[in-house]
């Protein structure tokens, strides 16, 4: 039995020298484990003697009780230290400055505020959003919008092509959102109503003038719709979109192939002082084209322009972005600069609503 009570003394020696629970966890496995010592004696209860094995099993499985008793509590106490350690080197200072979060260092970009301000506008008029792909087809972007094979109108737009394909089409970066259009007429049955924003091309680069721009189609097609339809959706989103109570329009004649009426539109402002006002002044500005969809786009569209006739405009998203933000280089808007877009930029929480407003 002095065997077994120096492998005790030995044991308890052990698990009170662990200084972790890992070393603690070793012992355990040397001692109770399938090897272990106390297992092992265990073991040899078999080969005895019914009476010996009696008194040997019963020292033995005390031995083992102690142990596990020992180890039990050494765990304990190895865990609330362990946790002391951890809680002494995780302090946090409460009285540090708080991390801005990144909603709070984000912007959103002017040309999207102003295409979500469009958005809230004419959502609540009750026109849908339409979209297109950037790279088009000479028919969608040209042709079916009456710009007949060779006419002046198509230089004007300073068109970037592609190589010709092998059938000899030639694709094309649209050079405005007026093929959404058409993608829009050939793929709804009226009344249509929708806003076409996105991205648009030209070979043209100065300080109101880059080859990647944005503008906003609008579109209207019904039985019965007429220009005053036209003049008051245009009144009422320059009235929302300058966020002033009245504004006075001016529509000018003038040539679009796909309208007939085609009109400029020019709004009152006073420019004195370096800024820009609406709602008053002597000066015009102009912000749009538009005019009554022409009988041949309805045509080619598919519908019979006895039974529906519409109106459309068309309007630069990145010029009223200027006008209204005060940005006097439209350049800027493409250059990338965060500390630009920190100063130009809006807060992402802040979601442009009518009710809310635009862009408070
Ligand atoms: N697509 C024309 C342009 O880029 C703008 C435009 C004018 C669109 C009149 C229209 C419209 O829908 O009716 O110059």
């Amino acid at each position: 039995m002095t065997d077994l009570s120096t492998l005790e003394t030995d044991l308890t020696a052990q698990v009170a020298a662990a200084a972790d629970e890992a070393a603690l966890e070793a012992v355990r496995v040397a001692a109770l484990g399938k090897k272990g010592s106390i297992s092992a004696l265990l073991a040899t209860l078999g080969t005895m003697a019914p009476d010996e094995r009696k008194t040997a099993g019963a020292a033995i499985n005390q031995v083992k009780d102690r142990v596990t008793e020992a180890i039990g509590s050494r765990r304990e106490v190895l865990k609330a230290a362990a946790l002391d350690a951890r809680l002494a080197s995780e302090t946090v200072d409460v009285t540090l400055p708080v991390r801005e979060s990144p909603t709070e260092t984000g912007r959103i970009h002017p040309i999207s505020q102003v295409m979500d301000e469009l958005t809230a506008i004419f959502a609540d008029m009750g026109f849908a959003i339409a979209e297109g792909p950037d790279i088009e087809t000479d028919d969608f972007n040209f042709t079916k919008l009456n710009f007949p094979e060779g006419h002046p109108a198509r230089e004007m737009h300073d068109t970037f092509f592609f190589n010709p394909k092998a059938d000899g089409e030639r694709l094309l970066l649209r050079t405005h959102t007026s093929p959404v259009q058409v993608r829009t007429m050939l793929g709804q049955k009226p009344p249509i109503r929708v806003i076409c924003p996105g991205r648009t091309y030209r070979n043209d680069s100065d300080q109101t003038h880059t080859p990647m721009f944005h503008q906003v189609e609008g579109l209207v097609i019904d039985k019965g719709s007429h220009i005053g339809h036209l003049k008051w959706i245009l009144e009422e989103f320059c009235k929302a979109f300058f966020e002033v109570d009245s504004v006075k329009m001016r529509f000018r004649p003038s040539f679009f192939p796909f309208t007939e009426p085609s009109m400029e539109v020019d709004i009152q402002c006073n420019r004195q002082g370096g800024e820009v006002r609406f709602g008053e002044g002597e000066d015009w500005l102009e912000i749009l084209g538009c005019g009554m969809v022409h009988p041949n786009v309805i045509r080619n569209c598919g519908l019979d322009p006895d039974v529906y006739q519409g109106f459309a405009w068309g309007m630069g998203i990145d010029r009223i972005a200027m006008l209204k933000y005060g940005i006097n280089d439209l350049r800027q808007f493409f250059e990338g600069d965060v500390r630009w877009l920190s100063h130009y930029g809006f807060k992402p929480l802040d979601l442009p609503t009518l009710a809310g407003g635009l862009s408070s």
